[in-house]
This record gives C-alpha cells, sequence and structure tokens, in this order.
C-alpha cells in the first residue's frame, strides 16, 4: 500500500509517501525557519499562509520524488494533532481534498504518536515493543511507555515548559539566533560547560520521579545575564550555552534513567526535534545498560515519513477519519498513567 503522508503542524512543510508502513518512497521537507527567523521564533501566521502556498508544490514534489502519480496513492494520512491550530487545518484540509477527490481512505493522526514511530521507518536496529519513548520537541516533552505504536502511556512529562521551548527560549534572551536548539548545539561545542552551575529541578521522587521542569533552570539561566556582563572577556556566549545544554541534558536523563529502572525495560526510542541534540545524543549512547535508538536526523525533526508510516497500521486495521474531522492543538491518543 502506497501511503501519501501530510505534515504541516508547525512551521516545517513536508510530504512523503511511504510503502506499507515502512519503506520510505520519498520525504520532502520545505523548513519555514528563514520567515520565522526574525521573530526568534514560530508566528503562527506566517506558518499557516506559507503552507498554504507551497503544500501543493510539495506534495507534487514527494510524488515526483517517488516516482508516481496521483493514481498511484493508496491512502493519505495527515497530522491533525497537536501543533497550530491553522498550520494543521492547511494540511488537514489539502489531504481531505485529495482523499475525496480520488475516493481513498483517509486517516488522521496524532503527531507526537509520529514521531516515536519514527525510527521503524529505518532499516536496521527497528525498536521492538516494550521500549520507552522520550519525545522531545519544542511544545511536548513525555516519557512514555510504548506496548504498540497506538499503545501509549504516559508516565511522565514537564510540570511547565517543553525542553525544545526552554532551548529557544534561552537562545532567545542572550539573541544567539535561531532555532534555538540547533544554534546552542552548536555553540556548545567549543564552549566550557562546567563554567556555570544551574540548578537541577527537585523533581525526583514519588509521583514526579519520571517527570522534568525547566521553568527554574530557564531563571537560572536568564539571571545569568549581569554576571555574564561581569565575566565579559572571559566567559563566552559559548560557556552559557554549554553549560545549560549541559545541565537541560541531565534533567531528561534523569528522568528517563528513574522510568528505565523501575519499568525494567533498557530499549530507549528519542523522538522529536530535541532529539537532534549531539550531547543527549551521546550521554544516552554512553549508558552502559540501555540500547538507545535514535532516528537519523531527517526522521527526528518534524517530517510526513513517520505520519504516512503510523498511519498505515491504523489503515491496514480498518480505521478510517470522517472527512469532517477537524484539527486540534492538543495531545491525544495517549494513556495517562502514573504507575
Ligand atoms: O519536533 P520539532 O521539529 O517540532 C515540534 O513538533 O515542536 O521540534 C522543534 C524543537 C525546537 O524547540 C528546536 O529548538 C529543538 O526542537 N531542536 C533542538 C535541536 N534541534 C532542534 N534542541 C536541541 N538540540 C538540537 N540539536
Ligand atoms: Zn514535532
Amino acid at each position: 500500500m502506497k501511503v501519501l503522508g501530510i505534515e504541516t503542524s508547525c512551521d516545517e512543510c513536508s510530504a512523503s509517501v511511504v510503502q506499507d508502513g515502512e519503506k520510505i518512497l520519498s520525504n520532502v521537507i520545505a523548513t519555514q525557519i528563514p520567515f520565522h527567523a526574525p521573530w526568534s521564533g514560530v508566528v503562527p501566521e506566517i506558518a499557516s499562509r506559507k503552507h498554504t502556498e507551497w503544500i501543493y508544490a510539495v506534495t507534487k514534489d514527494a510524488l515526483d520524488k517517488a516516482g508516481l502519480n496521483v493514481e498511484d496513492i493508496d491512502a493519505v494520512v495527515v497530522t491533525n494533532r497537536p501543533g497550530l491550530f491553522g498550520s494543521l487545518l492547511v494540511g488537514l484540509s489539502f489531504a481531505k481534498a485529495f482523499a475525496w477527490a480520488r475516493n481513498i481512505p483517509f486517516i488522521a493522526v496524532d503527531h507526537m504518536l509520529a514521531h516515536l514511530y519514527a525510527p521503524r521507518l529505518t532499516a536496521d536496529n527497528k525498536p521492538e515493543y516494550p521500549f520507552l519513548g522520550l519525545l522531545v520537541s519544542g511544545g511536548h516533552t513525555i516519557i512514555c511507555r510504548a506496548d504498540n505504536f497506538d499503545d501509549i502511556t504516559v508516565l511522565g512529562t514537564t510540570i511547565d515548559d517543553a525542553a525544545g521551548e526552554a532551548f529557544d527560549k534561552v537562545a532567545k534572551f542572550y539573541n544567539f539566533g535561531y532555532p534555538g536548539g540547533v544554534v546552542i548545539d552548536k555553540m556548545s561545542r567549543n564552549g566550557d560547560s562546567g563554567a556555570f552551575r544551574f540548578p537541577m529541578p527537585s523533581l525526583h521522587k514519588g509521583e514526579h520521579r519520571y517527570d522534568v521542569s525547566y521553568s527554574g533552570l530557564k531563571t537560572a539561566v536568564v539571571n545569568q545575564l549581569e554576571m555574564f556582563k561581569v565575566k565579559e572577556g572571559e566567559s563566552q556566549p559559548q560557556d552559557i550555552a554549554a553549560s545549560f545544554q549541559k545541565t537541560a541534558v541531565e534533567i531528561l536523563l534523569r528522568a528517563l534513567l528513574n522510568a528505565a529502572e523501575d519499568t525494567g525495560i533498557s530499549t530507549i526510542v528519542a523522538g522529536g526535534g530535541v532529539a537532534a541534540n549531539s550531547l543527549l545524543r551521546s550521554r544516552l549512547a554512553e549508558q552502559p545498560r540501555l540500547n538507545c535508538i535514535f532516528p537519523p536526523l531527517e526522521l527526528c525533526g518534524d517530517n510526513a515519513a513517520m505520519v504516512a508510516g503510523i498511519g498505515y497500521h491504523y489503515l491496514a486495521r480498518g480505521e478510517r477519519s470522517p472527512l469532517n474531522v477537524t484539527a486540534s492543538a492538543r495531545v491525544t491518543g495517549f494513556k495517562k498513567k502514573y504507575p
């Protein structure tokens, strides 16, 4: 079954064709980063306008790169949640129109579940269920247990900012550049991560054992501004970046290691934009008892291949979405359960 995937939940306009939920025939990702960079963050109005301008060409490109015509597509899958409402509506409406015009099956899926599916699109080292998921994006931070592609139990989450949001806010505050996570990751390579000591949140007991928090770290980093000025010449911007990144990664690691210890599950799948972070990748890779699986970088960020991939499994079970399904800014489809 050749499935067309459409993804427009944030600032990536993406279309992909995936065969039988595992073979990527094409995966076109058009990023809007230059259009949002002047504002140091995604501007929802600009995002939905760009998706409207681009979605046809991006989809046509995905079909061309797969060597297929419109008639060769067997089904359409689209992200309808969570994300920016206006952006989601563009992809959703386009996908509905495509499916209706061709009279082929159509299903709308959850973007975060799709991130967790991404490493199953790679040829080797496909994760077996159950595994622990670390979903870290600009809007969400979720530590979960995955028993199947659609059977995901949330173990922990953030009690305030998402991991990517913390990177973005710190970068914006210090004018490091955009997107924050990418810039801080790059700057940190030349920085001294021991230059500044930032606090870890005191969230490691009881029901918060798998939760994370970033507001304290963010405040501590921002409060270094005066200190940073005083130390100018002695302390470089990359030292702030590296010290922040080190703590941000340790916060994720602590919650994840707690979950691995308590559940006895040693396979970890990371997904979402922050899963591209080089320190997070190396810190996880060096954990002796864990088998950490990261999707390749092009499948870490937002992409339509993961959407087409997971959608295939719902379609194969005979599930369909009605053509009046709407978008939602919220994550759904996870089981929320604290052990
Ligand atoms: O999953 P994603 O592409 O979009 C959302 O669904 O939010 O994630 C975007 C987030 C942004 O906050 C961005 O700063 C962060 O991922 N990010 C990174 C890195 N690359 C992207 N954060 C840390 N290190 C990176 N290398
Ligand atoms: Zn995402």
